[in-house]
């Protein structure tokens, strides 16, 4: 029988989760599921609407009435807002500077909790964010919480961001991803934490090839020892 895992993929803002876990579906043949594009596209939604972010209950209200969801085309992971393709709205100074409160909003993570849930049901899935392997996921095969200096993370969203157009000096991101981090970290539903059994991977000094070929061999020692399980009819 081949196995399909599920793999969860943590870590701070900026630390190659993102380019990691869609890398590594691509190589395994599995789903890739931003969930930070998800609370990105429910902060548009916010900000289209002109709510105040402070309006918890009018924050939820918002983020259930409109549909988020992720669709794969050209081989490349596209948000959508109500059809709307967003992908190229959703990393925006703006959006990062509210996103941390409203993904601190219980009601907010209840609607988005579910809908990732929904998507890993069958397996064969690479989902990074904050609490996969904490909340969303706590039974995934796999978890891994990837770390990386502020400084090296400041200069790969730097790139990431010129590639947007958009010019911010290396001191003002590493204010934002330090500031972001610390509200994503304190906050009370779903902290950005380090599962117990995740495996903590350091990419400071690594290129991305090698932080995937790291995780795909981690994956493929799973696959192995879940192969070689007998099954229980065997035994
Ligand atoms: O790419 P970057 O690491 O900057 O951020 P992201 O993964 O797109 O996530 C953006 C924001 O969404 C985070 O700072 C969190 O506030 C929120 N988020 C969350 O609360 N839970 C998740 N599972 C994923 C993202």
């Amino acid at each position: 029988m081949s196995e399909k895992i599920r793999i969860a993929i943590d870590g701070p803002a900026a630390s190659g989760k993102s380019t990691t876990a869609r890398l590594l579906a691509q190589k395994l043949g599995y789903l890739y599921i931003d969930t930070g594009a998800m609370y990105r596209a429910a902060t548009l939604a916010v900000l289209k609407a002109g709510i105040n972010v402070d309006d918890e209950a009018a924050v939820v209200r918002c983020v259930r009435e409109n549909k988020i969801s992720l669709k794969i085309s050209d081989g490349i992971l596209k948000t959508f807002l109500n059809g709307e393709d967003v992908s190229h709205l959703i990393r925006t100074p703006q959006i990062n500077k509210v996103i941390s409160k409203i993904s601190s909003y219980k009601g907010v993570r209840k609607v988005l909790i579910e809908q990732q849930r929904e998507m890993a049901k069958q397996g064969g899935v690479v989902m990074d964010g904050r609490d996969i392997g904490t909340v969303v996921l706590p039974d995934a095969e796999l978890k891994v919480f990837l770390v990386a200096g502020l400084k090296e993370r400041a200069r790969r969203r730097k790139l990431e961001l010129e590639l947007q157009g958009i010019e911010l000096s290396i001191e003002e991101i590493e204010k934002e991803i330090a500031n972001r981090d610390r509200l994503d970290s304190e906050r009370d539903e779903s902290p950005l934490q380090k599962a117990e059994d995740a495996r903590v991977l350091d990419t400071t000094n690594l290129t991305v090839d090698e932080q995937v070929d790291i995780i795909y061999g981690w994956t493929q020692e799973i696959l192995k020892t879940l192969r070689e399980k007998p099954a229980a009819g065997d035994r």
